[in-house]
């Protein structure tokens, strides 16, 4: 059963920066797009790359070890050498908190 999780505080990510939290052993990526919060997995689908540690672009995630480009709104791959898209994970925010839903 899939339960919101409290996974950062709102301050941990500046605007247009991703960082990446662990959750049930599984690397979930946190990106701030202008205010609002988004989770993805934080592996690329390429191969092992942390997305978070990845330059963000409007409303994309570049991997910083190949180059693929992932929508982090959506999780589509939207730039090669990937070919999947990353799973999406709803987010909400209880005052301070970033709570996840795994
Ligand atoms: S690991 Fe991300 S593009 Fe290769």
């Amino acid at each position: 059963m899939s339960e919101f999780i409290k996974v950062a505080k709102i301050t941990d990510i500046a605007e247009g920066k991703g960082m990446c939290v662990e959750v049930n052993d599984k690397k979930i990526g946190l990106f701030n797009l202008g205010g609002e919060i988004f989770a993805i997995d934080d592996i690329c689908t390429h191969a092992h790359a942390s997305l978070s540690e990845g330059d963000v672009s409007g409303d994309e995630i570049t991997c910083p070890l190949h180059f693929a480009s992932f929508n982090i709104r959506s999780g589509e791959c939207t730039g090669p050498p990937a070919d999947e898209d990353v799973a999406t994970y709803p987010v909400r925010v209880m005052g301070d908190d970033i709570e996840i839903e795994i």
